[in-house]
């Protein structure tokens, strides 16, 4: 075993240019964000999105004007991703469509709030199927793709939640706690299978997988809560404010990068010191 590494030219300072991402959940709030700075920072971004296909609309154009009309930098894709086989036909369209993916960030979720005692079955599967299987079914297709290219990153959006708890969340809270066994689990197994594939640089990109927990970020997501709930809640942040969609996308793009590629298993948060 040699303790000596090759100083760190080939990564250093690298970035996503040329990468191909899928986000989900990538054409409005934090989602859209994490697809603009990835296109800003010259990657292909696939973005998903369930139903609001005007929003979607919006978004492509949105694109088209702040990065062009040359090579489809960014496109849109309809998806359910609470079903297996919609995650494995998104996989494979991006696949089709921009022939690799390099990044894969689960970010689609959604919140069905009520206490134990009221929560139906329903309430309880359906957050569990959008925000814990779709990240397994989508990690589980991409995966596979990047062991074959010697490469990749996968961020899972997980939440603040997912480590504190929150009354009326016990769906929401256990999905967003999932996600860290899930990323854990993944990192290991990514680095397992790329190691045994013999596709591996040890000091070359690797094959990532990171969680992201942000506090409370102003998107749609927050509409349904009352004001004067708000008003507590941002109380309650050390930097007195709610995150902005840019802010956690930067922490994304950080992530994702060539560079990021001791990073991984980790949790990272993003909540203005809330969880202090
Ligand atoms: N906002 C916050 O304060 C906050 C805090 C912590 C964590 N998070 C997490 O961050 C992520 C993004 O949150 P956000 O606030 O940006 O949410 P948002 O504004 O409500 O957007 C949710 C996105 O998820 C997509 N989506 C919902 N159900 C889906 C399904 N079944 N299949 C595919 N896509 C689906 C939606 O697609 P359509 O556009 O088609 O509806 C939308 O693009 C979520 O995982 C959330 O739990 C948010």
């Amino acid at each position: 075993m040699t303790i000596t590494a090759p100083f760190a030219t080939t990564t250093a300072g690298q970035s996503v240019q040329g990468r191909v991402a899928l986000v989900t959940g990538g054409t409005r709030g934090i989602g859209a964000a994490i697809s603009r700075s990835l296109a800003g920072a010259g990657a292909t971004v696939a973005a998903a999105y369930a139903g609001n296909a005007r929003r979607a609309s919006d978004f492509l154009d949105e694109c088209r004007t702040e990065f062009g009309t040359e090579n489809e930098r960014v496109t849109a894709h309809q998806s359910d991703v609470s079903s297996a086989d919609e995650c494995r036909r998104l996989v494979a369209d991006v696949v089709e469509r921009h022939g690799r993916i390099d990044i894969l960030v689960n970010n689609a979720g959604i919140t069905i709030d009520r206490t134990v005692a009221r929560m139906t079955d329903d309430d309880w599967q359906q957050v569990l199927d959008v925000n814990l299987s779709g990240p397994f079914y989508l990690a589980q297709a991409a995966l596979g793709r990047m062991v074959e290219q010697g490469s990749g990153r996968i961020v899972m959006i997980s939440s603040v939640i997912g480590e504190t708890g929150n009354i009326g969340q016990a769906n929401y809270a256990a999905t967003k706690s999932g996600l860290f066994g899930l990323t854990k689990t993944l990192a290991r197994e990514a680095a397992f299978q790329l190691a045994k594939s013999g596709h591996q640089d040890p000091y070359g990109p690797g094959i990532t997988v990171n969680a992201v927990t942000p506090g409370f970020i102003a998107t749609d997501m927050l509409e349904h809560i009352p004001a004067k709930v708000l008003d507590r809640i941002v109380g309650q942040v050390p930097l007195g404010r709610l995150g902005r969609p840019e802010e956690v996308a930067r922490l994304v793009r950080f992530l994702t990068d060539d560079a990021s590629a001791y990073i991984t298993g980790q949790v990272w948060g993003v909540n203005g010191g809330l969880d202090m």
